[in-house]
C-alpha cells in the first residue's frame, strides 16, 4: 500500500531513507513500528473495508504522565478515498485513544495544501489550533502545518509507572 501510494507518502511526509519503498525497507519499517509499539510509544492499526486493506492509522509519540498526549497520523489507499473511510477511522482511533489507551489529548497536523486531511479532522470533531511554522522537513523544505487538537474526557491521568518511557519528542508523524 505504501508503494502504491508513494507519491502521496512523499508529498505529505518527511523524506524516507534510501530503499524505504523496497521489501527490505518495508520490513525495517514494520520492525520499527513493532518496537515503538512494544515500548508504549505507538498504537498502529490497519484500516480494512470489507476485509480489504484500505489504509492505516497510528497514534505516535505517545506521552504519559500529566500530558497523556499523542500525535495522530493516517493514510487511505487512493482506491478507497472520498467515501468517509478516513473520517470513520479517525473517530474510531480517537475512541480507542481516550478509552483503552487512556490518553487525554490528540494532535494532528496537515499541510495547508492538504485540504482533504483538514476536512477529515474537522468532520471527526478536531479543533483547529492554528498554523505552526516549519514543522516538518518535506521534499526539501520546512513545511508549515495547520495544527488540530481533540481533547478527551477530563479523567485524571493514571500515574506513570517507572517502567513507562517519558517521551518528549515533537509530533509530526504522518502515516505512521
Ligand atoms: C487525507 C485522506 C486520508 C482522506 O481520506 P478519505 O478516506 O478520502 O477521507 P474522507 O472521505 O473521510 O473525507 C475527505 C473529505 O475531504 C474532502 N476533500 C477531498 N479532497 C478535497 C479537496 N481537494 N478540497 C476540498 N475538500 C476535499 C472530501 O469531499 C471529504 O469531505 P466531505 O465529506 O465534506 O465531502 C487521503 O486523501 C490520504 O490518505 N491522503 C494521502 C495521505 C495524507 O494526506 N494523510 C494525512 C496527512 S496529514
Amino acid at each position: 500500500m505504501m508503494v502504491r501510494n508513494r507519491a502521496d507518502v512523499e508529498r505529505v511526509g518527511p523524506a524516507n531513507a534510501d530503499g524505504f519503498f523496497t521489501e527490505a525497507g518495508m520490513t525495517r519499517r514494520i520492525d520499527e513500528v513493532i518496537d515503538e509499539s512494544a515500548r508504549g510509544l505507538r498504537r498502529h492499526w490497519t484500516i480494512r473495508v470489507d476485509g480489504v486493506l484500505a489504509g492505516d492509522i497510528a497514534l505516535s509519540h505517545i506521552q504519559r504522565g500529566p500530558l497523556q498526549n499523542a500525535n495522530l497520523g493516517y493514510m487511505v489507499d487512493a482506491a478507497f478515498r472520498g467515501r468517509g473511510v478516513a473520517t470513520a477511522a479517525v473517530r474510531l482511533a480517537a475512541e480507542h485513544a481516550f478509552g483503552e489507551v487512556g490518553l487525554h489529548r490528540l494532535e494532528a497536523g496537515a499541510m495547508p495544501s492538504n485540504v482533504a486531511s483538514q476536512r477529515v479532522l474537522e468532520k471527526a470533531g478536531f479543533t483547529r489550533v492554528g498554523t505552526t511554522r516549519g514543522l516538518l522537513f518535506i521534499a526539501g523544505r520546512w513545511e508549515d502545518h495547520i495544527l488540530y487538537e481533540l481533547v478527551g474526557p477530563d479523567t485524571p491521568p493514571a500515574m506513570t509507572s517507572a517502567s513507562e518511557p517519558a517521551v518528549t519528542s515533537p509530533s509530526g508523524d504522518v502515516s505512521g
